[in-house]
């Protein structure tokens, strides 16, 4: 049911008429990040190469503090990698584990101003703000001021918002790492409907083994103290798929092993 891919050569998109695709919605080539630290230059990511094919769902997956935001970062256009390129299909949108939302606009008003910077026209954006809401089932809360809504919900305002933006690419920094496990259930549930119907490519970047499998069509492990693409899990179990079912348990079980290699290997608990 699951295949592993080597580790040094992301599979290629490929059109549906089987054609090699030219736009990756993100390639990733050769990037290294250092930063500088009081011990000199630390190097933190190192030689990574990864696409994400469009309308793919890829899981970024390593232990704390191994670069993960660095490199979602990198790709966002937030910061310079130090040696390497990279190229995404359009500008991405972002997501985080803080919903950052302006708590003085209403949820429909956060979503309106999304539009707003994306050019849509005054007269067009309720409407529009309505159906993103009806999208993440918030139908109603356009009024909503943010201290009302539960923190499942701002999430949900968070990725409408995030849907507003219109973009090719998803980029998702554990974005519900802050919930409880069954709000965090939920919006795997809608998480996965909403790239269904989209046929968004997202990056999603987790130290939760279990949400990766649970999410991913592709599981990428970074190994820590550098960063660099360990392995890489083409996951083949049918969604939607659940938390509990066996065939994610059993992945979970083989990537986690993996996962503590990686940790035992570089010294760090
Ligand atoms: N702006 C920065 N300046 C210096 N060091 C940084 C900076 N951003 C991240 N780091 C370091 O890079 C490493 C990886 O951080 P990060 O990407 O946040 O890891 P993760 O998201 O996987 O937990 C950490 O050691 C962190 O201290
Ligand atoms: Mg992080």
């Amino acid at each position: 049911m699951t295949t592993t891919t080597p580790t040094t050569t992301p599979p290629i998109a490929e059109a549906a008429d089987g054609s090699e695709s030219a736009t990756p919605a993100a390639r990733i080539e050769h990037v290294s990040k250092s930063f500088a630290g009081p011990a000199g230059q630390q190097l933190v990511l190192d030689d990574i190469s990864l696409d994400v094919a469009p309308g793919e769902f890829v899981t970024l997956l390593g232990a704390s503090g191994c670069g993960k935001s660095t490199l979602l970062n990198l790709v966002a256009g937030l910061d310079k990698p130090t040696t390497g390129a990279i190229t995404t299909d359009g500008r991405p949108a972002l997501m985080f584990q803080e919903h950052a939302l302006f708590p003085w606009l209403t949820a429909g008003k956060n979503i309106e101003l999304a539009l707003r910077l994306r050019g849509v026209p005054k007269s067009e954006r309720r409407d529009k703000a309505e159906e993103l809401l009806e999208l993440v089932r918030l139908k109603g809360a356009h009024g909503k001021r943010v201290h009302e809504l539960s923190g499942g919900m701002r999430q949900r305002v968070a990725m409408a918002r995030a849907l507003a933006q219109e973009s090719r690419l998803l980029l998702m920094d554990e974005p519900f790492a802050a919930l409880d496990a069954i709000t965090r259930d939920v919006l795997h549930d809608e998480l996965t409907r909403i790239w269904r119907e989209t046929r968004l490519s997202v990056l999603f970047v987790t130290h939760n083994v279990r949400e990766a499998v649970r999410l991913a069509e592709r599981v990428v492990l970074l190994s820590s103290r550098p960063g660099r693409v360990a392995r890489q899990w083409t996951v083949g179990i049918p969604q939607p798929r659940r938390i509990e079912d066996t065939a994610v348990a059993e992945l979970s079980v083989e990537i986690t092993e993996e996962l503590r290699g990686e940790i035992r290997r570089h010294g760090q608990h």
